[in-house]
């Protein structure tokens, strides 16, 4: 599986010391108060288990699956939710986990469908951002990484539902893309 990374864009090192950081501003900005962390699956598994563990703060995690993807490296457009949230967030903090923003399109869709749930709040906390391809503009309260317009995968990320155990962020070989 490794031979198949043309190039490590961000170590596992790397990752250790920016979730630590992220937790610590998160840990900071919700003191006393409510927070549900909701992780959108399944590429926000590893940064939501990594970083939940230095948050240092009473909270709860949940999870929605959703697809905008096919098998392939292009957003197909359409988000569909594959699994719902078992949590009612109306009056919650909602900090929204997430491995990539790339188009934005996703992480709109999503936001949305959760406005109409009247929580008290939502906040988006990302690893990993693509800023040259964004199609809709999104604030971003927590970002890991900005990164430019490749396709990564590892820490999470696949590539027709490979390599999301890679311990770091590299770049597919292109010869492998189909
Ligand atoms: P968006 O809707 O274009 O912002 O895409 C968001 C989703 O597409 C992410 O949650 C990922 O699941 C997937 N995605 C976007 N870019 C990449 C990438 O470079 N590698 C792997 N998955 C990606
Ligand atoms: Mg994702």
């Amino acid at each position: 599986m490794e031979e198949d990374v043309r190039e490590v864009l961000i170590t596992s090192e790397e990752i250790r010391e920016k979730t630590a950081e992220l937790a610590g501003q998160i840990t900071a900005d919700y003191q006393d108060q409510d927070l549900l962390l909701v992780c959108i699956l399944k590429g926000g598994l590893l940064f939501l288990a990594d970083l939940m563990r230095q948050i240092q703060l009473p909270l709860e995690i949940d999870f929605m699956a959703v697809s905008s993807y096919g098998d392939g490296t292009e957003s197909s457009g359409v988000v569909r939710i594959l699994m719902d949230l078992e949590a009612n967030i109306q009056g919650r903090n909602v900090l929204i986990v997430e491995d990539i923003i790339d188009t934005g399109c996703t992480l709109e869709y999503i936001v949305n469908n959760l406005l109409t749930r009247r929580p008290a709040s939502i906040k988006i906390c990302t690893l990993l951002n693509k800023p040259a391809r964004r199609e809709l503009d999104i604030p971003l309260d927590y970002v890991g990484f900005e990164i430019p317009d490749r396709f990564v995968i590892g820490y999470g990320l696949d590539y027709g539902e490979i390599y999301r155990n890679l311990p770091f962020v590299g770049i597919l070989r292109p010869e492998l893309y189909s």
